[in-house]
């Protein structure tokens, strides 16, 4: 503690946002446990809001030794400068964590023993209407955009959009940070047009396609917790328009979340009977099986978003277990081809049947990445070749023994091998991917991954930063081992 103040006392750096947080790995008594996961059990805003609170057990408690069962107990206070978290690690050989939301199936938002950064505190936001990225010739033609501080939430954030009646696309759960790791190790959602970060080495730098170009790649598909802080993030932005929504269990281009019984399938370009039109034979279908469909056109997005995302689709959900998923990216030949989509359904069939839910979104970036044969960003290339993102998850609670668990992890180690088998040219979302996936790099990123880590060696040469499959992870790093236990 005395060390971490002289730290920021010898500091000259101003930017004042950040918090940082120590927690001690104190053997704090099961009683402080219970009491501390009873406040705020079910409201994930109010437990994500305090550096304490993380959406699932498994980042807060040991989950392979139930002799190792206390909370994370934070130590919270600001610092002066943003760097000095980084000149304090490589000093003591501490560990760091990077928190935003802390909504995470991977764990990578905590670590036991580490000096936190959390971010929740960066709460700046604006809308410019003509943009240059920084370091771009001047004949750039400007576009607008919105910028959002890494400590906005993506329920914040659709808000802050709607305000500016601009239209801005982040995750479901309305927790999720816009800026920290679903922006920066996904493909869902509007390319970002550039980074505001704080590398290990260096100052702050502005990150895009002009300004650190390397890193801009590297950050744009996997740059959770690996490369740097990320302070802000700036997206381009359209005006808001109506949109046409319905439930069903059609493609056909729409974009949506889809179960084995439900469908919901989002337009921004047609009319409600072009929608019914367009998707004739799902709907005759969804008919014939007696099931229900609902056609309306919204507004704009954001009210699309309150009626139905926010605390309807995206129900509050009772935050003590721990949900861990597989998920597979899956290219459009598999729906092309009879026997492969045979193979697919089976498939689906035999995880649900396993017990494993499944979920498949239409949501991956097909018409992008036919518009834009080389979109160039360090996501796996399959990402931009697919149709869907099939996920099957498992749960366990509090009192599960590890026995139980062990079990769980191997249903959902051979979900993914099935899967694996099953579409060999897919690959997985790394937010939501196995979390005992030995070959977690390659999956994440493809071919990209070796040039991920010599990025990473220009930012980060001492790896201050590491979490759990992030550029640079090892297994052999200490900290891990609270989730590797469970390996069977
Ligand atoms: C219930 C649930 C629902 C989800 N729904 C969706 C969805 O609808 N769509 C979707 O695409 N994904 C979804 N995800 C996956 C989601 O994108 C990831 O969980 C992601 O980690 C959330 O980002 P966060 O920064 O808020 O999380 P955190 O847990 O706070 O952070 C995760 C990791 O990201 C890194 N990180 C966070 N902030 C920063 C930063 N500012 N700079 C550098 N690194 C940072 C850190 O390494 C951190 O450990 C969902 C996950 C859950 C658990
Ligand atoms: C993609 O971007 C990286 C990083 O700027 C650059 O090194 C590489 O040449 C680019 N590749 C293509 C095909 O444009
Ligand atoms: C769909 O399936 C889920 C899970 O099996 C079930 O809970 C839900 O009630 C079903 N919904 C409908 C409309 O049948
Ligand atoms: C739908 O309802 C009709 C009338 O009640 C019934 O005859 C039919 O079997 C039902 N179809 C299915 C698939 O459940
Ligand atoms: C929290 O969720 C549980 C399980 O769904 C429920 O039984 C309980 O009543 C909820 N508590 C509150 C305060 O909403
Ligand atoms: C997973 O697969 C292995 C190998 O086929 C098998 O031994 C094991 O029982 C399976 N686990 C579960 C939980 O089904």
């Amino acid at each position: 503690m005395i060390k971490l103040h002289n730290c920021y006392a010898d500091t000259q750096y101003c930017l004042t946002h950040l918090v940082a947080v120590i927690f001690f790995a104190v053997g704090l008594l099961t009683r402080s446990l219970r009491v501390s996961v009873r406040e705020g059990l079910n409201s994930s805003g109010t437990r994500t809001s305090q550096y304490a609170g993380f959406r699932f057990i498994q980042d807060e408690a040991f989950a392979s030794d139930q002799t190792n069962q206390c909370l994370l107990d934070p130590v919270t206070f600001d610092p002066q400068g943003e760097t000095c978290h980084f000149d304090y690690a490589r000093q003591s050989g501490a560990r760091l964590s990077i928190k935003n939301s802390g909504v995470d199936y991977i764990t990578r938002s905590s670590q036991q023993d580490s000096l936190a950064i959390w971010t929740r505190g960066l709460r700046h936001s604006s809308f410019e209407e003509s943009f240059i990225p920084e370091s771009c010739p001047a004949d750039t033609e400007p576009f607008p955009v919105i910028t959002f501080g890494a400590g906005i939430s993506s329920d914040e954030a659709y808000t802050i959009a709607h305000g500016y009646g601009v239209t801005h696309f982040c995750g479901t759960v309305n927790a999720i940070g816009t800026s920290g790791c679903w922006l920066l190790n996904r493909g869902h959602g509007v390319m970002p047009g550039s980074f505001t970060v704080v590398p290990p080495v260096g100052k702050i730098r502005i990150a895009n396609k002009c300004s650190n170009p390397d890193l801009f790649w590297a950050l744009h598909g996997a740059g959770g917790g690996a490369f740097g802080v990320t302070i802000d993030s700036t997206h381009p932005t359209e005006p808001e328009k109506s949109l046409t929504t319905m439930h069903s269990w059609a493609l056909q281009g729409w974009g949506g979340p889809s179960t084995p019984n439900f469908s919901m399938f989002v337009n921004d370009k047609v009319s409600n009977n072009e929608a019914k039109k367009a998707l004739a034979p799902a709907l005759d279908f969804v008919r014939v099986q007696n099931g229900s469909i609902d056609v309306r056109t919204y507004k704009n997005f954001y009210q699309f978003y309150t009626d139905n995302m926010n605390g309807k689709f995206a129900t509050p959900m009772t935050i003590s277990g721990t949900i861990a998923t597989t998920t597979r990216i899956v290219p459009e030949d598999h729906f092309l081809d009879v026997e492969a989509r045979e193979r697919m359904v089976d498939a689906i069939m035999d995880t649900q049947a396993a017990g494993l839910p499944t979920a498949f979104l239409t949501t991956m970036p097909l018409f992008y990445g036919r518009n834009n044969p080389e979109p160039n960003t360090s996501l796996h290339p399959a990402w931009y070749k697919s149709v869907w993102l099939v996920a099957n998850s498992v749960q366990w609670t509090a009192t599960s023994s590890i026995k139980e668990r062990k079990q769980i992890v191997s249903m959902l180690k051979n979900a993914t091998a099935m899967w694996k088998e099953v579409i060999p040219d897919g690959c997985t979302y790394a937010n939501e991917a196995d979390l005992w996936e030995d070959n977690w790099a390659y999956e994440s990123w493809g071919d990209n991954s070796e040039k991920l880590l010599e990025v990473k060696g220009s930012v980060d040469p001492d790896n201050l930063l590491s979490c759990r499959h992030c550029v640079g992870w090892e297994e052999s790093l200490p900290g891990y081992e609270c989730m590797s236990g469970l390996d069977v």
